[in-house]
């Protein structure tokens, strides 16, 4: 049995495009995995604690090999209690809108949150990173409206997919796949959208 966890980058509620379209994959994944637990982190639910002075000396004093004290204790144990919620499921969904140029900033705040040495990643000086999360599975529904692949540098670039991707395979995560959809201001939004939620119950049915 597998657990997956969705967790969603979009304020937006009812009128979310990737939180529908991670919708339908979740549906069908319910249908295809009936003894799985699905469980839903929305980052904007006010639980992702914030990343700030006290986190961020935490995390130096703990690379210098010493332990948190005081706010520095408070901020580090909550980072390491959502690293721990993350860690303890195997499938992950991402539905990520592309935010100027981006991802949106409660994802940033994500990654910053869960990166942590000796849980998401650790360092050698001669070989570089080492990446531990391993033996986990990512699906990721992206979005955008005027961005587009194949459009020229006018319609922005894409910083969005390619940096998050990045931190999946930095992580460990290496088996992705993603569901995109990227219509742009003169496609044709009912066919893309059609595509994208086909493309999505495809994943979802052997995920
Ligand atoms: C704050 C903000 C910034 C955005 N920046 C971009 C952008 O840089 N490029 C782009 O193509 N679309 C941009 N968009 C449009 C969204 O990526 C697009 O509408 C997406 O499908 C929204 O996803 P959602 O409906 O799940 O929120 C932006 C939207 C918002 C709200």
């Amino acid at each position: 049995m597998s657990r997956l966890l969705h967790i969603s980058a979009s304020p937006r509620g009812e009128a979310s495009i990737s939180l529908a379209i991670a919708g339908t994959f979740v549906e069908e994944y319910r249908r295809t995995h009936p003894g799985d637990e699905v469980d839903h982190f929305d980052l904007w639910d006010g639980s992702l604690p914030e990343f700030g002075p006290a986190a961020a000396g935490a995390k130096m004093t703990v690379f210098g090999g010493g332990t948190p004290e005081g706010e520095q204790a408070d901020a580090w144990a909550a980072a390491v209690r959502t690293f721990e919620r993350f860690d303890s499921y195997d499938r992950y969904l991402f539905s990520v809108p592309m935010w100027n140029a981006g991802v949106p900033y409660k994802l940033k705040q994500f990654i910053d949150v869960v990166s942590q040495p000796a849980m998401v990643f650790d360092v050698h000086p001669e070989t570089g990173y080492g990446h531990l999360l391993t033996g986990k599975r990512a699906a990721v529904v992206y979005t955008s409206a005027v961005w587009g692949p194949g459009l020229g540098p006018e319609f922005g670039t894409d910083f969005h997919s390619t940096f998050f991707d990045d931190w999946l395979r930095w992580a460990g995560i290496t088996d992705i796949q993603d569901v995109r959809h990227h219509p742009t201001l003169t496609g044709d939004y009912d066919h893309e959208r059609k595509q994208a939620d086909e493309r999505a119950r495809q994943i979802a049915r052997t995920f």
